[in-house]
C-alpha cells in the first residue's frame, strides 16, 4: 500500500546546512516515508544516522528524484540551478537554500513567521532566504507591521558557517596555528580569520562599493517585508565566530516609539526571544545563540542619532545554521506537507 507520508531527499546532506536539515527533520519528528542523503561523488557510500538508522549518501544524479515528494537542496546555487527543475520534473517540491531563486518572481521567498501565505502561489520551487534575511525579519516585521517601517539600517557580525563547513574547518585550523604560534594560509576565504575581522567575502560590485551578500540582504528583505521601495542600509562583516550572526540595526518608523513598545511587541513575536538585561549588561550573543531555533534580540534603546524619536536601535543574534537555513526550510517543509504546523524548536547540539 503507497505511503501518504512523504519521500524526501537531501542535497548536500553532507554540508554545514545539509546535516542540521537531518537534525531538524529528526529533532522535529517531521513526518516522512524515507528519507535519500545525496551529495558529491567523494561521499557517496558513507553513512549518517538517522532514527536509529545508518543511511547511506548517494551521488547526486539525474535519476536521484524519481518517487521524491520533497526535496531540501543546500549545495550551492549552481547545483539548485540545475537540478532544481529535475527534481520538480520528477514531481517533487524543492525547498532550495541557495540563492538560485530567490528573486524568481514565480518562486516564493519564505519566512514561515513572516509571510506563509505567499506559499499558496509555487510551481514547484520554494526559496529558503539568505541567512542574514532571515534573522533580521523575523523581529522587523513584527515592529514594521505595528509602527510602519520607513528605514533599516544594519551591520552584520556574521559567521563562518555562513561560507561552508570547509570554511567553519579552517576558522579553527587557522585559530589552533595562530595560537601556536605556526604560519597560516587560508585557501577557503580570502583572508586570515583567527582574531581577524574582515569585509563579507562576496563579490564587490566596483561601481557602488556593496559587495553581492549586502546587496541580497537588501534585495530580499524588501521582498519577505514586500516593502519593494524601502531604504536599507547595510555592512557585512565576517567575524571569527563558528555559527551564529549578529546584527546591529536601527529601525526609523512611521511615528514616535517607545523602547517598551518595541518590547512589548517583540515579547509576543513568534520565533524572537528578548534578552533585554541592561543591569545585568546581557544582550544577545552568538555563543547563546547557537543551537536555539529563536531570534535573540536585546539592547532595545532610542537611536540618539535622531533626535525625532522614531527610531530604535536592536541588537540581534541568531543561529545561521537552524533559523539562518535548515530550520527555516524544515519549517516551510512543514507548512507544505503537515497540517500541525507551527511548532516550537528545541536542539541539543552536542558541541560548543
Ligand atoms: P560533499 O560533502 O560530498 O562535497 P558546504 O556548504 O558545507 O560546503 O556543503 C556543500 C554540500 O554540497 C556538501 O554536501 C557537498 O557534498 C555538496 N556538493 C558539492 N558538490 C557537489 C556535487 N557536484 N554534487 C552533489 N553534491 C555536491
Amino acid at each position: 500500500m503507497p505511503s501518504s507520508l512523504p519521500n524526501v531527499a537531501i542535497v548536500g546532506a553532507t554540508g554545514a546546512v545539509g546535516v542540521e536539515l537531518l537534525r531538524c527533520l529528526e529533532e522535529r519528528g517531521f513526518p516522512l516515508a524515507s528519507l535519500k542523503l545525496l551529495a558529491s561523488p567523494r561521499s557517496a557510500g558513507k553513512t549518517m544516522a538517522f532514527r536509529g538508522q545508518a543511511l547511506t549518501v548517494e551521488a547526486l544524479g539525474d535519476d536521484s528524484f524519481v518517487g521524491v515528494d520533497l526535496a531540501l537542496f543546500s549545495a550551492g546555487s549552481g547545483l539548485s540551478k540545475l537540478y532544481g527543475p529535475k527534481a520538480v520534473a520528477a514531481g517533487a517540491v524543492v525547498v532550495d537554500n541557495s540563492s538560485a531563486f530567490r528573486m524568481d518572481p514565480a518562486c516564493p521567498l519564505v519566512v514561515p513567521e513572516v509571510n506563509p501565505e505567499t506559499l499558496a502561489d509555487h510551481y514547484g520551487i520554494v526559496a529558503n532566504p539568505n541567512c542574514v534575511a532571515i534573522i533580521a525579519a523575523v523581529p522587523v516585521a513584527p515592529l514594521a507591521k505595528a509602527f510602519g517601517l520607513k528605514r533599516l539600517q544594519m551591520s552584520t557580525y556574521q559567521a563562518a558557517s555562513g561560507a561552508g563547513a570547509a570554511a567553519m574547518e579552517e576558522l579553527r585550523a587557522s585559530t589552533e596555528a595562530w595560537l601556536a604560534g605556526k604560519p597560516f594560509t587560508p585557501e577557503v576565504l580570502p583572508h586570515p580569520y583567527a582574531f581577524n575581522l574582515f569585509s563579507h567575502n562576496a563579490e564587490v560590485d566596483l561601481e557602488s562599493g556593496y559587495n553581492g551578500e549586502e546587496l541580497k540582504v537588501i534585495e530580499e528583505c524588501r521582498r519577505i517585508l514586500a516593502a519593494p521601495e524601502l531604504p536599507i542600509g547595510v555592512t557585512c562583516i565576517r567575524v571569527p565566530v563558528l555559527r551564529a550572526h549578529a546584527i546591529a540595526m536601527t529601525l526609523e518608523f512611521d511615528q514616535v516609539v517607545s523602547p517598551d513598545e518595541v518590547r512589548e511587541v517583540l515579547a509576543g513575536a513568534p520565533g524572537v526571544r528578548v534578552i533585554d538585561d541592561r543591569a545585568g549588561n546581557h544582550f544577545p550573543m552568538p555563543s547563546e545563540a547557537e543551537g536555539q531555533g529563536d531570534v535573540l534580540v536585546g539592547r532595545v534603546r532610542r537611536d540618539l542619532g535622531d533626535p525625532s524619536g522614531r527610531s530604535i536601535a536592536l541588537f540581534v543574534a541568531g543561529d545561521q545554521l537552524l533559523k539562518g537555513a535548515a530550520l527555516n526550510a524544515v519549517q516551510i517543509a512543514e507548512r507544505l506537507f503537515t497540517a500541525d504546523a507551527p511548532r516550537p524548536h528545541a536542539v541539543e547540539l552536542a558541541h560548543a
